[in-house]
């Protein structure tokens, strides 16, 4: 038996079987590359689900980690902590928002969106709003509430009864977002593009129609920017390319360079909403992940990495339009480096199989989209390294399929 099989056999004996995994085990990451048991190269065109912008490793974050590890790793929030107070300060100053509160996950940060956004409708309109609207096709995490909020019906079936207070409506309608509209809606909750569920963008007037929306009926703006935040879509968060403002903001993934975080950005009149005690975390906000998320930040300056972002976002997304015809390519959608590829045949798991054969990570969503979400920090000769193997695995894949 291989070190791989050893590997695998134990992982279905001793972890809940809740993650259909690829027969990989990386052992080692260092900017786009990642390597495996054999020490075979791969490419990361997924960077851990979009949580590795900044490339896997990177020296500046992992001393800023190593330095914050050796000094100081955990008081609770009952006292403060200096890395906290400054990623705060740094956030807000860069974003829309007066105040943050930090988390663990992107699922903790919305939960606690929903209890923000419930708990100032409450104060301010009455006990009676308490409704959320948000689309189908959305992704919002898997505790209960977020769950509840997540328009996937066959996530939540199994899980059923899930809490109350959520509505969902097609994404891109307005019209149907504003006749969806009670006298219990408190705020509305979009991600500014669909990631898990399949990359699909929030149009520009949509989401300037939803803006308008919100201030005409008072209802509150919450984007879940979990994935799309922190530079991924070219811009530091992506209601950026919507010239609007949002009243409440979850981000998550990309903050902290790998370490796992969540972050709750708010305007103070709703953030005033939070009394003391009324929300909190034992782990939340601690000083190594906001020493790693301090150090992601500076990184993101230094190397200019939204516009790295930006112009390899176009070049990627301008290669994969050429390919269109050639494989069969419905669309390409998406912003920066979130970008998803739909095909018209259900080929995308077998194509993802034959490039993760061959070096290239990749990740597929359903069996006709494939997403990219490399780090950053990409370079064209990657993306051009990872584009001829992608190729050469949708003519296989066709031809495995017939299609
Ligand atoms: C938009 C969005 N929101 C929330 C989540 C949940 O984040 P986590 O898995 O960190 O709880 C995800 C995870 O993929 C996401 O993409």
């Amino acid at each position: 038996m291989s070190q791989l099989e050893e590997y695998m056999e134990k992982e279905a004996k001793y972890h809940m079987q809740t993650y259909k995994r690829f027969p990989v085990v990386f052992i080692r990451g260092l900017g786009s590359r990642l390597w495996d048991l054999d020490e075979k190269e791969y490419l990361d065109f997924v960077s851990g689900l979009g949580v590795s912008s900044v490339g896997h490793c990177h020296p500046k974050v992992v001393d800023a980690i190593r330095k914050s590890v050796g000094k100081i790793m955990h008081v609770s929030n009952l006292f403060y902590t200096v890395p906290q107070i400054v990623l705060a300060e740094q956030l807000v100053e860069m974003s829309f928002g007066d105040k943050a509160f930090f988390c663990n996950s992107g699922a903790e940060a919305n939960e606690g969106a929903i209890k923000l956004a419930r708990k100032y409708a409450k104060m301010t309109l009455g006990e009676e709003k308490y409704e959320i609207i948000t689309a189908f096709r959305s992704f919002h995490g898997r505790t209960f509430k977020t769950l509840a909020a997540t328009g996937q019906p066959e996530k939540q079936k199994p899980f059923e009864p899930l809490p109350p207070g959520f509505k969902h409506v097609h994404l891109n309608d307005a019209c149907e977002l504003e006749e969806a509209i009670s006298e219990k809606t408190c705020g509305i909750m979009l991600e500014p593009i669909q990631g898990e569920g399949g990359v699909y963008e929030c149009d520009y007037a949509y989401m300037q129609a939803v803006c308008e929306i919100c201030n005409r009926r008072n209802l509150l703006l919450i984007l879940d920017e979990v994935q799309t935040g922190i530079g991924r879509t070219g811009k530091m968060f992506a209601y950026e390319h919507f010239d609007i403002e949002p009243d409440i903001v979850t981000l998550a993934k990309g903050l902290a360079g790998g370490l796992p975080i969540g972050c709750l950005l708010a305007k103070d009149k709703v953030a005033g909403a939070f009394d003391y005690g009324d929300h909190a975390t034992t782990f939340g906000g601690g000083a190594v992940p906001c020493s790693a998320s301090l150090a992601v930040l500076k990184v993101i300056e230094d190397e200019r990495l939204l516009e790295n972002c930006a112009i390899m976002g176009s070049y990627l997304r301008e290669k994969l339009e050429d390919i269109k015809d050639k494989f069969a390519v419905k669309e390409v959608r998406g912003k920066g480096l979130m970008i998803g590829v739909e095909f018209e045949d259900p080929i995308a798991p077998q194509a993802v199989k034959i490039c993760l054969e061959n070096g290239i990570v990749l990740n597929n969503i359903g069996e006709r989209i494939i997403r990219f979400l490399p780090p950053l920090s990409i370079t064209a000769e990657e993306i051009d390294q990872a584009l001829t193997v992608f190729e050469e695995a949708l003519t296989e894949a066709h031809k495995e399929s017939g299609c």
